[in-house]
């Protein structure tokens, strides 16, 4: 038996679905606990691509049984949609189970989302425009909150609905007076009818990874977006709305952290980000532009281009410590095979002061100048090579510099997309 966790180091997109891919056979169980269809994974599975977004990962794979838990919100039609899309490529959808404490995201959330934003202007948060932040406001709120097990008591949910419609159209309409109002009847009907489809999906995942616990099954906990990310620990406000660091696991779950016997952190060989906020490593120039299109640096959700620049060891190793890890998985290193040389981030110069702690407040992220260690690049294809010690000794010593200035081993390299571009540490 074991348990689990592949946990994103960065501001997402650091290629967890890889990892988690590679671990899936290992385990009987794989866990997604946060987050929703804000998330973008990309998988490789027999020669083909598949995006996932709210379905964990392991659903690729026949026997494994996966489980969207307590922490995740639900959009239940884009969560259809995308068995659907499953289901037509010929995947079958095995045990999928979904948390009745789940919480449900409406339309209002997405419109209420949509004008926030733009009423933000030039300090927006960039948010992928999926609900995810209002859906949490409400379940925070408690008082307009409506979870998956709430679509199965029709005369609760008609009634909160008719509440909490009543209320959203009046704020909606103030910020925009020729607002076409949401009528709570549709959306009941609505709702009842995905409810209908997904009823054989919903139950206690608490109870369920409890008992998966004590008869020793292994579970694989995914990760969605990344530790930065993270709602209490991560660049605030420049933040997704739920726990996306390792703190999260426990949260959206139900499943002790002292359960968990091994934590993956996952980091991309560079930094990206995607959305606003400070990012001190960001490279406006071409070697950002080279980073971007070797990467292929484009939201698997929205389609942005993603902010692109060098390794940050000191947000890296921050989120790494607050995820609590015991080893790294480095994703993506041949991305930087055709530069001359590459830099790591090992410290910030705050108001003329050196630090490698990781600011609290976003102003002083954002006038925190990266000190860099430069690097030999290795100019020499990658893409192929297997084992760690055949990698040229520009490629290792970027690795240890990565591993000393984080304080946590590499275990896991990847150099390609396909399951064999991986090499393991001994
Ligand atoms: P939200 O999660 O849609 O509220 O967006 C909040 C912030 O998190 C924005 O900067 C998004 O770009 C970012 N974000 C959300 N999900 C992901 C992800 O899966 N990868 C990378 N960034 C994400």
């Amino acid at each position: 038996m074991s348990v689990t966790a592949v946990v994103g180091l960065q501001w997402g997109d650091e290629a967890k679905g890889k990892i988690v891919d590679l671990l899936t056979d290992q385990h009987d169980v794989v866990v997604r606990y946060l987050g929703g269809n804000n998330a973008g994974h990309t998988v490789m599975f027999g020669g083909e691509t598949y995006k996932l977004s709210l379905l964990p990962s392991g659903i690729l794979r026949p026997g494994v049984t996966n489980v969207v838990a307590t922490g995740v919100v639900i959009n239940p039609q884009a969560f259809l949609e995308e068995m659907t899309a499953l289901s037509d490529r010929g995947i079958e959808i095995g045990e999928l189970l979904i948390s009745d404490r789940a919480h449900v995201i409406f339309p209002y959330h997405m419109a209420e989302e949509a004008v926030l934003e733009k009423h933000r202007g030039d300090d927006a948060i960039g948010t992928t425009m999926r609900g995810i932040g209002t859906c949490y406001r409400d379940k925070v709120g408690r008082t307009h909150a409506i979870r998956m097990g709430d679509l199965y008591r029709p005369d609760f949910l008609r009634q909160r609905l008719t509440d909490v419609i009543a209320q959203k159209n009046t704020i909606l309409k103030a910020f925009n007076p020729t607002f076409d109002p949401f009528c709570p009847d549709d959306i009941f009907n609505e709702y009842t009818a995905y409810a209908d489809r997904l009823r054989p999906h919903v139950c206690d995942t608490t109870a369920f990874l409890h008992r998966a616990l004590r008869d020793g099954k292994s579970i694989l906990f995914e990760g969605a977006q990344g530790s930065l990310l993270d709602i209490d620990h991560g660049t605030f406000p420049y933040v997704t709305s739920s726990n996306s660091s390792g703190c999260g696991i426990h949260v959206g779950s139900g499943v002790p952290e002292r359960a968990i016997d091994r934590m993956i952190g996952v980091v991309k060989a560079y930094t990206t980000r995607v959305g606003g906020g400070p990012c001190p490593t960001e490279l406006d120039d071409e070697v950002g532009q080279h980073i971007r299109d070797e990467g292929n640096e484009y939201g698997t959700v929205t389609g942005r281009p993603r902010r692109c620049g060098w390794f940050d060891a000191v947000a890296t190793g921050y989120g790494a410590r607050v995820s609590g890890v015991d080893s790294l998985a480095v994703m993506l290193l041949d991305v930087l095979s055709k530069l001359d040389d590459v830099s790591i981030c090992e410290a910030y110069e705050i108001n003329g002061e050196r630090t490698a702690d990781f600011p609290s407040h976003a102003a002083d992220l954002a006038i925190a100048k990266p000190i860099y260690r430069m690097l030999p690049g290795w100019k020499q294809d990658i893409t192929g090579i297997r084992r760690l010690t055949d990698l040229p000794s520009q490629a290792r010593a970027y690795l240890d510099t990565i591993a000393e200035l984080l304080e946590f081993p590499v275990q896991i390299v990847s150099v390609g997309p396909d399951r064999e571009q991986t090499m393991f540490a001994d």
